[in-house]
C-alpha cells in the first residue's frame, strides 16, 4: 500500500489561520505587525521569494516595508539600514533575503539584526538559544518540518533520523529541534561514507541537497515504511523538483513530502508565525516555546 502524502499546503494554511487570528488580536491592541524585507540586487529567484513572502504577509494581515537595494550596496550601508530597522518601533521582524552579493558578509549582516526581530532565527543569540532548547524565534524551514510532524501526529521519540544536510539554515537547527524531541539524530553531508546504508537503516530521512546531478533519493535507498521529508529544490527541464524520486519512494514509504507542496509552503508559514510572535514580544509578551 502506498504511503501518505504529507500535504504542506494544508498544514501551512492551518498555521496561517492561527497567524491571521493573532495578527487581528494584536491590531485590536494597537499593534500592527510589520515585517521589513531587505533585498539586495536582482537575483530572479530571490525576487520571487521576497514577493511571495510579502504576498503571504498581506493575506494574514501583516504589513510589510519593502527595501530593494542596488547590487552595489555596501556593508556600511547595510549596517546602517539594519541599525535603523532595529530602532524602528513600527517594524517587528527583519528579513534579509539570502544569498547576498559578494561584497556583503552574510554572517556580519544577519548577526547585526536585533534578536527580538530575528524572524529567520539566524542570529548567534537565537542559534545559542536553539542549541539550549530555549529558542522562541526558530529558523523557519526546520520549525516548519517540526510542525509537519506535529500535524500528522508523528512521534519522534526514540526514532532514528538521518538528516542529509549540515547547513546553518537547515541541518544544524533541525538536529537540535529533533534531539529535543528525543530522536537519535545522524547528520550526513557530502563527505559521509555509505550514505545509502545510513538511509536504509533509519526510520526517518530528511534530505536537503538540492542538486539532482549529485544525488537522488530512490526507493531502493529507504526501508519499508520510512518517513521521507524532502527539503531540496532544484530545476529539471524547467520544473521544480526535490531530491527524491517521489513517485516511487511514496510506494514504499509510510509518509513523504512532495516538491512542490511539501516543505516550501511551511517555510513561509513559519516566517509569518515568527513575525506575529516578534510583534507580541515587542509589547512585552513572552510566548511559550
Ligand atoms: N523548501 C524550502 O523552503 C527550502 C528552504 C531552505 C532550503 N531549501 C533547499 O534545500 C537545499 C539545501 O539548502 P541549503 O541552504 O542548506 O544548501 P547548502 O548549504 O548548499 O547545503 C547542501 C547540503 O547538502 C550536502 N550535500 C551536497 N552534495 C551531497 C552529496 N552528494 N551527498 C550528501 N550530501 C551532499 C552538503 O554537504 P557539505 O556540507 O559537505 O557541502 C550540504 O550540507 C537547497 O535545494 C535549497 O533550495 C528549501
Amino acid at each position: 500500500m502506498a504511503g501518505q502524502k504529507i500535504d504542506g499546503i494544508a498544514v501551512a494554511n492551518s498555521v496561517k489561520e492561527r497567524v491571521r487570528a493573532a495578527a487581528e488580536t494584536l491590531r485590536s491592541e494597537g499593534i500592527r505587525p510589520c515585517l521589513a524585507t531587505v533585498l539586495v540586487g536582482e537575483n530572479p529567484a530571490s525576487t520571487i521569494y521576497v514577493t511571495n513572502k510579502q504576498k503571504a504577509c498581506f493575506e494574514v494581515g501583516i504589513e510589510t516595508k519593502d527595501h530593494k537595494l542596488p547590487d552595489s550596496f555596501s556593508q556600511q550601508e547595510m549596517n546602517s539600514l539594519i541599525d535603523l530597522l532595529n530602532k524602528d518601533g513600527t517594524v517587528h521582524g527583519i528579513l534579509v533575503q539570502l544569498p547576498l552579493p559578494k561584497q556583503l558578509d552574510e554572517f556580519a549582516t544577519t548577526s547585526r539584526i536585533s534578536p527580538i526581530k530575528d524572524v529567520d532565527g539566524l542570529t548567534p543569540y537565537n542559534i545559542g538559544l536553539l542549541a539550549s532548547g530555549r529558542a522562541i524565534l526558530k529558523p523557519c524551514t526546520p520549525s516548519g518540518i517540526m510542525e509537519l510532524f506535529d500535524y500528522y501526529k508523528i512521534d519522534l521519540s526514540g526514532k532514528n533520523i538521518v538528516i542529509i544536510n549540515r547547513s546553518h539554515l537547515v541541518g544544524k537547527p533541525l538536529y537540535h529541534l529533533m534531539l529535543e524531541k528525543n530522536a537519535t539524530v545522524t547528520t550526513c553531508h557530502s563527505k559521509t561514507k555509505n550514505l545509502k546504508q545510513h538511509c536504509l537503516s533509519t526510520d526517518i530521512i530528511i534530505t536537503a541537497i538540492g542538486d539532482r546531478s549529485k544525488f537522488t533519493l530512490t526507493a531502493d535507498m529507504i526501508s519499508d515504511g520510512a518517513i521521507v521529508i524532502d527539503v531540496g529544490t532544484s530545476r529539471q527541464d524547467g520544473k521544480l523538483v526535490g531530491d527524491m524520486d517521489y513517485e516511487n519512494v511514496i510506494k514504499k514509504a509510510s509518509y513523504a513530502t512532495p516538491v512542490p507542496g511539501g516543505v516550501g509552503p511551511m517555510t513561509i508559514a513559519m516566517l509569518l508565525k515568527n513575525t506575529v510572535t516578534a510583534a507580541s514580544i515587542s509589547k512585552g509578551f513572552v510566548p511559550s516555546r
